[in-house]
């Protein structure tokens, strides 16, 4: 086979292309797999044993040459593929922007609320939220036969009779009571389990932040002052609050904690449930056996407690009238904070 008069056509051929679409053509033609070039190659073990190292050296000369050949070429008109590239750095178009990403609401309300009681001198505290039961229910003098320690009521650990996922965050005062020693001031984030069935305001996961004051003298009215700081704070100065006299195990005496509905204010309202008020924290002295429990000497010290669902105050504040918004991550509704 004559490689130079191969050479010579091929050349000639690729000198009359005149478009980019012709020159991928080309390369199909003389350089793809079933190309002229392929062909070529396949013949040399047909040839005459001393003819074949020249006859491949030529033909992966001409491979190189036309090669070169339709790149010299693609200079000109460029090839389809880096015409596309180059359509693509449009100097005019607007540029991809960046979104910034921004804090949840209920961890912006948890810092907002952790602030207020920071400016008040409380520290800020966390617990796991994996408890012994002894922190969630004995410590806090939670009786045996209290529904809450019922293993339909709580989330037990499978093979360890004595852990849970903590039902509240009242376990820290437990922790933090222990390791430190009077005057205490804290309050605590986090997240608490029950297994309660999910509808628009119950979800078997929520965040709690619990408070505590322990020291010398602490009186009923200082848990009051320091509530209504709070609640203005987060509500705005003309809330009104009201203590409902209550039971938990772990105070005494004990208080709900009401605020003036902030919808109707306080002339009652379908939020309501046209009451006027609503209840935004369970709070009371600390009973003695818990301050028993930890070696406290209830002689000297006194102290108040109080606890909180985050998701609620949330609801309230910003009018949400669904707990479960808070965690299926849609944009829409998050993007509104
Ligand atoms: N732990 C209580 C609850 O989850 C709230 C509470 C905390 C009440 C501290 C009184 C004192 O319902």
């Amino acid at each position: 086979m004559d490689i130079e008069a191969i050479k010579k056509q091929i050349e000639s051929d690729i000198q009359n292309i005149s478009s980019s679409e012709g020159l991928e053509e080309a390369r199909f033609k003389y350089l793809g797999r079933k190309g002229v070039l392929a062909q070529l190659t396949a013949t040399i073990p047909s040839l005459p044993a001393q003819e074949r190292a020249v006859f491949g050296q030529q033909a992966n000369i001409l491979k190189d040459k036309i090669a070169n050949l339709i790149l010299e070429k693609e200079k000109l008109f460029g090839s389809p593929a880096s015409g596309a590239m180059q359509e693509s750095v449009d100097i005019g178009m607007p540029g991809v922007s960046q979104e910034v990403g921004k804090l949840h609401p209920i961890t912006r309300v948890i810092d907002e609320i952790c602030n207020i009681f920071l400016r008040m001198g409380f520290q800020v505290v966390e617990g796991p939220e994996i408890e012994t039961e002894y922190n969630n229910f004995s410590g806090l003098n939670i009786p045996l036969e209290h529904p809450s320690r019922d293993a339909f009521d709580t989330f037990y650990l499978k093979d360890y009779e004595k852990l849970l996922l903590r039902s509240h965050t009242s376990p820290v005062q437990v922790r933090a009571m222990k390791s430190r020693k009077p005057p205490l001031a804290i309050v605590v984030p986090g997240r608490v389990y029950r297994p309660d069935a999910v509808d628009a305001s119950h979800l078997f996961m929520f965040n709690q932040i619990e408070g505590l004051m322990v020291d010398e003298g602490i009186k009923f009215s200082d848990l009051k002052g320091i509530l209504e700081v709070f609640a203005r704070s987060v509500f705005g100065e003309d809330i009104k609050m009201r203590f409902r006299p209550h039971f938990f195990p772990f105070t005494e005496p004990s208080a709900e904690v009401d605020i003036s509905c902030i919808i109707c204010k306080g002339r009652g309202c379908p939020v309501c449930g046209r009451k006027g008020w609503l209840e935004i924290l369970g709070s009371g002295m600390i009973h003695p056996n818990v301050l028993r429990n930890v070696g406290y000497d209830t002689k000297k010290y006194s102290g108040f407690a109080f606890g909180m669902g985050i998701e609620r105050i949330v609801m309230l504040k910003y009018g949400i009238n669904d707990i479960r918004l808070f965690f299926e991550n849609d944009l829409r509704f998050l993007r509104q904070f």
